[in-house]
C-alpha cells in the first residue's frame, strides 16, 4: 500500500471569518448582492449538532468557496473505519453454482454437488458459465479467530461483477449494485460489509453465501480487493472507477457573521449555486431545507432567523455524498459560489424575470418582458416597474412603464412589451447582447432594481436541413463536457471555464452539451458572451438509477422542482437552444416512457414555451416505438449513426452524443512484431492517439464526423467529449482514474484528435502532423505518418526529401496516411490550396530533455483572489525541442501575490496529487495553475527539475 500526504498549499487567502458591519455599509442602492464565499470553515466528517449556533467550530479548516474536498485525497470513506477488524474472504476456494434460488443462503445447505473453484477468478474463466444476465451462487465455510469474541468484523468480498447479496450465516449482511428489474452495477466496488457479533460463532465455522447477478460480460467474485492508497485515489473508493476513485463522505461548513442594524427591514436571502450532494443548510440552528440534487441552484430566505448589529449569526451546511452515486466524478461540498442578497420587502422575485424575444426582423424585435415582483411588506402597493433596454454599447434601445397593484404577502406578475429597431442579433461569430434594466418603485421609492442580460436571435430545427439560427444554417459543431476542470476539481472558477471554451472554439466547436446535469451559470453567461451554443441537460437517470445512490432516489419527490428550477434560472441566456429532459434514461422503453417523458417535457413547455425540449436517446428505436420520443421537439441519437437514416423525415433529429472515441495524449503505442511494426489500441492502460478506438457503442472520430456528414438533415452533433474528465477511465479501471475520450486531455492539450476536428470545423488553413519523430531504435521501420488538414493537398518531407503529395480528393479518409521509414531529423508536411502553399507543420527529433520552458497563457490577471493564469511547462532539449517522452518530475516554486491553485500532466494513471507543488512531465509537457491573491503585485514562478536547467516566469496581478 503506497500512502503519500501532502499538506494541501495555503492556497486560500481568506478575510476574517466574521464579516463587520461595514461589510454591508449602509449603501442606498435597493438590492445588494455579495459573494458569500470567503472565511468558511469546514470539517470533513459527520458532526454531532454541527448546526449548533455555539459549537466551537475554531479548530476547522479555513477557506474560501468554492470548495471541492473530493480533488484534496482520500478521507475515511464510509466502508471499514478500521477500528473493527476486517477479514479477506475471496482467496481460496469457494463453492459455484449457476442459477439462483434463495435457499442457497442456508448455512446447512449440502453444496457438496456444487462446482469448487478458486477466487478471484471471473466465472467465465472458472466454470465455462459465459451467458449474460445470469445468477450465479458462490459459498464458502470461513473460521472466525476465538479471540475475536463479541467482536463485530468486516468481511472483505473483493469486487463483484456486477451486484451482490452477501449472506452471512445466512443473514444478509450487504449488497451493492441491483438485481433487476431494476438493474445496476456495481462491478467495480469493493465490498466491505459489516457483520454484527450476534450472528457469528467464534472459533467455529461461519457460512458465507454470495449470490450474484451478471449483466454483459464477465461476471463473479473477480478481485480479491486489496485495498490501494495512492496520491487522493483510493482503489476501495466505493465510487469506483466512475468516481475517478476519489472519495466522498459527509462534510460540514460553517459561517459566522454581522449584519448591521440598519438591515432590520430588510429581506435577507442566501443563494447556492450548487451543493454536491444532499445539503442540509441552517441558520442560526433553525433548518432551511435539503437539496439532494447537486447540481440545482436554489434559495432560502434567512430573515427571521437573524440576529443584527452585535448578536452573531452562524449558517451551517452539512454535505452528504453517499458513494457510488454519479458515473462521472461529481466531486463534494460547496463547489459552486454562494452569495446573500438583501432587499426590500417590495422586491423582484427570484428568478423573477423573463425576457423572451416572440418577434424578430431585420428592422425589429419584438422583446416581451414578465417580471414577478414580490410583496413581503405588511401592507398592499402599488408599484411601478420600469424597464429599460440597454445595449452593450450603454444606449438605451428601449423602456417602458407599467403600474398595477401587489397584494401584501403576493407576487404580481407585469407583462411588458418593448420594441427595438434595427436590433443587433446574436449569433454564433457576432455575440451581441442587451440587457434590461429594471426598477421597481413604491410611492417614488426606489425599492428594487435588477440587470438581466438576453440576445435577440431566432433558430429552428428542421426535419429536413437541419439546424437555422437567424435563418442562416448553421451545423452544430458540439462537444459534450462534464463539470469538473481537471485539476482543479469541481470547485467552479470562471476563468478555468472560459479556458475551456476558449480551447473548444479555437477547434471550431459551436456547441456545449451540458451533460448530464444542469451547469454552472458562469458556463452559461460565458456561452453567452462568446457565441457558443448550449444544450442544457437536467438529468442522468429518473426513477431507475444507474448508481445505487443516484438522483433516482429522490426523483418521485424532485423531479418537478428541479426541472422547474433549471428552466426558471436559465431561460434568459441566448445561447440555449435545447432543454434536455435527460441522458439515456433507462425508462426509455418502458411502458411508462410516453407518460414519463410527456410529464417532463410539459414542465419544460410551461415554464419556457420558446425553446424545444429534447432528450438523449441511446436505445432511439425503443424510444420511438414505446412512445418516450412523442413528447420531444428534437430527438437526440446517441450513438447509433444508422438511425440518422432509419428516423430520417421522421423527426428532428441530431447527434446528441457522438464518438467517444479514447485516446491518451503523446501515446502511439507503436510495437515491433518482426521486421514491421503494429500500433496497439491499448498498452499499459493507455489507449494509441491515431484514431482507431472506441467502446463497442462507439464509433472512431472519422467515423462519427462522416455519419454526420452524410446525412445533413441532422442538425449535427455533441461530441463525446471535448475534455478529458476525472473519473469514467473506459476502456480502464485502476490505476486509470480518468477519461480518454476526451479531444484535450485534463489539462487542456490538445489530442491528434482536436486537429481532426478542427480540419473538419474550420475554414483558416491549418495543418497536423502524427505521431512524434523520436522513434530511437526504429530506425529503417516505416512509422505510420498521418496529417490532418482543412486544405486540398499535403505533401511530405522527410529531411528535405519529398515522400510525395496527397489529396483529400483521392480519399474517403478524413485524413492522408504515409508509411515513413524512420530517420531521425525532421518531417514536415507543406499543405496547399489550388497549388499554393497555405500552410505547413513540422516534427522534429528532439535530443535529450535539458531545460523547462514555462509559457503562462496569460502574462497579466486580475488580483482578485480567483483569476487563474495556466502555465503550460514544456521539458525541452538543448534547442528547445520539446522531448515528446520527457517525464521529469518539475517542482514549482511561487513567490509574490500568487499561489498553485492545480497542476496536472493529462496522464489518465497518475495518482499525484492535483493540489501540489511538483508534477512529473507526461511526453514533454505539465500544467501549473497559478491564481492570484487579492492583492496588486508580482507572481514570480520557477521550475526546476533534477538535470534540467531551471526556469522562472513573472505574472503581472492588477486590480
Ligand atoms: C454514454 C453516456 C456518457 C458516457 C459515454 C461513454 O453512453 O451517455 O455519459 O458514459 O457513454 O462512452
Amino acid at each position: 500500500m503506497k500512502i503519500k500526504i501532502y499538506f494541501i498549499l495555503s492556497s486560500v487567502v481568506l478575510l476574517a471569518g466574521v464579516l463587520s458591519a461595514k461589510f454591508y455599509g449602509t449603501s442606498k442602492s435597493s438590492r445588494t448582492t455579495q459573494s458569500f464565499d470567503k472565511a468558511w470553515h469546514f470539517k470533513f466528517g459527520d458532526i454531532k449538532d454541527g448546526q449548533n449556533p455555539s459549537l466551537d467550530d475554531s479548530n476547522w479548516r479555513l477557506l474560501n468557496l468554492p470548495h471541492d474536498w473530493s480533488i484534496e485525497g482520500h478521507f475515511q470513506s464510509d466502508t471499514n473505519n478500521k477500528d473493527l477488524p476486517e477479514i479477506h474472504v475471496v482467496n481460496g476456494e469457494w463453492k459455484f453454482k449457476e442459477g439462483d434460488n434463495l435457499h442457497w443462503k442456508n448455512p446447512r445447505l449440502d453444496d457438496s454437488s456444487w462446482q469448487t473453484v478458486k477466487l478471484p477468478s471471473a466465472w467465465e474463466k472458472s466454470s465455462n458459465y459465459t451467458k449474460d444476465n445470469v445468477y450465479g451462487w458462490y459459498r464458502r465455510e470461513l473460521t472466525i479467530p476465538a479471540d475475536l469474541k463479541g467482536k463485530d468484523i468486516y468481511i472483505n468480498v473483493g469486487k463483484i461483477d456486477d451486484a451482490d447479496e452477501t449472506f452471512f450465516n445466512g443473514v444478509k449482511v450487504g449488497s451493492m449494485g441491483s438485481f433487476p428489474p431494476n438493474y445496476t452495477t456495481a462491478w467495480d466496488q469493493l465490498r466491505y460489509y459489516k457483520v454484527p457479533h450476534e450472528i457469528i460463532h467464534y472459533g467455529e465455522k461461519n457460512s458465507i453465501a454470495v449470490r450474484v447477478f451478471d449483466g454483459i460480460m464477465s461476471g463473479g467474485i473477480y478481485s480479491d480487493g486489496e485495498r490501494i492508497l495512492d496520491g487522493p485515489f483510493d482503489s476501495g473508493c466505493p465510487g469506483g472507477s466512475g468516481a475517478g476513485y476519489l472519495d466522498g463522505g459527509i462534510g460540514w461548513y460553517r459561517k459566522t457573521f454581522k449584519l448591521p442594524d440598519d438591515l432590520k427591514d430588510k429581506r435577507v436571502f442566501v443563494e447556492f449555486d450548487g451543493v454536491y450532494m444532499n445539503s442540509d443548510v441552517w441558520i442560526n440552528g433553525f433548518h432551511l431545507g435539503n437539496r439532494p440534487y447537486g447540481y440545482s441552484s436554489f434559495q432560502y430566505e434567512l430573515t427571521k432567523h437573524l440576529k443584527f448589529g452585535d448578536g452573531k449569526n452562524v449558517i451551517a451546511v452539512r454535505v452528504d455524498v453517499q458513494q457510488p452515486c454519479s458515473r462521472w466524478y461529481s466531486g463534494a461540498g460547496i463547489y459552486r459560489n454562494v452569495r446573500l442578497i438583501i432587499t426590500n420587502p417590495v422586491h423582484i422575485a427570484h428568478w423573477g424575470t423573463y425576457v423572451t424575444t416572440p418577434e424578430i426582423s431585420e428592422k425589429e424585435a419584438t422583446v416581451s418582458i414578465e417580471t414577478n415582483i414580490r410583496n413581503q411588506s405588511s401592507s398592499s402597493h402599488r408599484v411601478t416597474l420600469e424597464t429599460v433596454l440597454v445595449d452593450e454599447l450603454g444606449n438605451k434601445v428601449g423602456g417602458s412603464s407599467s403600474t398595477q397593484k401587489v397584494e401584501t404577502g403576493g407576487i404580481s406578475t407585469f407583462t411588458q412589451i418593448i420594441k427595438i429597431q434595427k436590433p443587433g442579433l446574436w449569433s454564433v461569430k457576432n455575440p451581441i447582447l442587451y440587457h434590461a434594466e429594471s426598477e421597481v418603485y413604491v410611492d417614488n421609492n426606489l425599492t428594487d432594481d435588477s440587470k438581466t442580460p438576453f440576445g435577440i436571435r431566432s433558430f429552428e430545427f428542421t426535419k429536413d436541413k437541419g439546424f437555422f439560427l437567424n435563418g442562416k444554417h448553421v451545423e452544430i459543431n458540439g462537444v459534450c463536457l462534464h463539470h469538473d476542470l481537471g485539476p482543479l476539481g469541481t470547485a467552479v472558477n470562471k476563468r478555468a471555464i472560459q479556458r475551456e471554451l476558449e480551447i473548444m472554439k479555437s477547434m471550431g466547436c459551436n456547441a456545449i452539451r451540458t451533460s448530464h446535469n444542469p451547469p454552472a451559470p458562469e458556463l452559461l453567461e460565458l456561452c453567452d458572451r462568446m457565441g457558443m451554443l448550449v444544450m442544457d441537460e437536467a438529468f442522468d437517470e429518473w426513477k431507475t438509477n444507474k448508481t445505487k445512490y443516484g438522483y433516482g432516489r429522490f426523483f418521485d419527490k424532485w423531479n418537478k422542482r428541479d426541472l422547474t428550477d433549471m428552466i426558471l434560472r436559465d431561460r434568459n441566456h441566448p445561447s440555449i437552444i435545447l432543454w434536455s429532459i435527460g441522458n439515456e434514461i433507462p425508462e426509455q422503453d418502458s411502458p411508462k416512457a410516453y407518460e414519463m417523458s410527456k410529464r417532463l417535457a410539459d414542465i419544460c413547455q410551461k415554464e419556457d414555451p420558446t425553446r424545444p425540449v429534447t432528450s438523449a436517446c441511446n436505445t432511439p428505436g425503443e424510444a420511438v416505438k414505446s412512445g418516450f420520443s412523442k413528447p420531444l421537439d428534437v430527438l437526440g441519437i446517441n450513438y447509433n449513426v444508422a438511425f440518422y437514416n432509419t428516423l430520417k423525415g421522421k423527426a428532428k433529429l441530431f447527434g446528441s452524443e457522438t464518438a467517444s472515441t479514447v485516446s491518451t495524449r503523446g501515446v502511439y503505442n507503436l510495437i515491433k512484431e518482426g521486421d514491421s511494426l503494429k500500433i496497439a489500441k491499448e498498452l499499459n492502460n493507455q489507449c494509441s492517439s491515431y484514431d482507431m478506438n472506441a467502446p463497442s457503442w462507439g464509433n472512431v472520430a472519422e467515423a462519427s464526423l462522416k455519419a454526420v456528414k452524410n446525412a445533413p438533415w441532422i442538425a449535427g452533433e455533441f461530441v463525446w467529449t471535448g475534455f478529458d474528465y476525472i473519473g469514467e477511465p473506459t476502456p480502464f479501471s485502476w490505476p486509470s482514474v480518468s477519461s480518454y475520450f476526451g479531444i484535450v486531455d485534463l489539462c487542456g492539450f490538445p489530442k491528434d484528435r482536436y486537429y481532426l476536428y478542427q480540419s473538419q470545423w474550420t475554414k483558416k488553413p491549418m495543418v497536423h502532423i502524427l505521431p512524434h519523430w523520436n522513434w530511437k531504435g526504429f530506425e529503417g521501420m516505416k512509422i505510420p505518418v498521418w496529417c490532418y488538414s482543412n486544405c486540398e493537398s499535403v505533401e511530405l518531407f522527410l529531411n528535405g526529401k519529398s515522400l510525395g503529395e496527397k489529396k483529400f480528393s483521392d480519399t474517403k479518409d478524413l485524413h492522408l496516411a504515409w508509411e515513413v521509414p524512420y530517420s531521425p531529423g525532421t518531417l514536415k508536411a507543406v499543405a496547399r490550396n489550388n497549388g499554393k502553399i497555405v500552410c505547413t507543420d513540422e516534427v522534429q527529433t528532439a535530443g535529450s530533455p535539458a531545460k523547462i520552458i514555462l509559457i503562462p497563457d496569460r502574462k497579466e490577471i486580475n488580483a482578485d483572489g480567483k483569476d487563474l493564469s495556466y502555465v503550460k511547462v514544456e521539458v525541452a532539449d538543448n534547442e528547445g525541442r520539446i522531448c515528446p517522452n520527457a517525464d521529469n518530475l518539475i517542482k514549482f516554486n511561487v513567490k509574490g501575490e500568487g499561489t498553485i491553485a492545480g497542476v496536472g500532466n493529462g496522464n489518465p494513471i497518475s495518482h499525484e496529487y492535483f493540489k501540489s507543488n511538483e508534477r512529473k512531465a507526461f511526453h514533454g509537457l505539465a500544467l501549473v495553475i497559478i491564481q492570484s491573491t487579492d492583492k496588486n503585485g508580482e507572481i514570480n514562478i520557477t521550475a526546476n527539475s533534477d538535470g534540467l536547467n531551471e526556469s522562472g516566469v513573472t505574472i503581472k496581478t492588477k486590480k
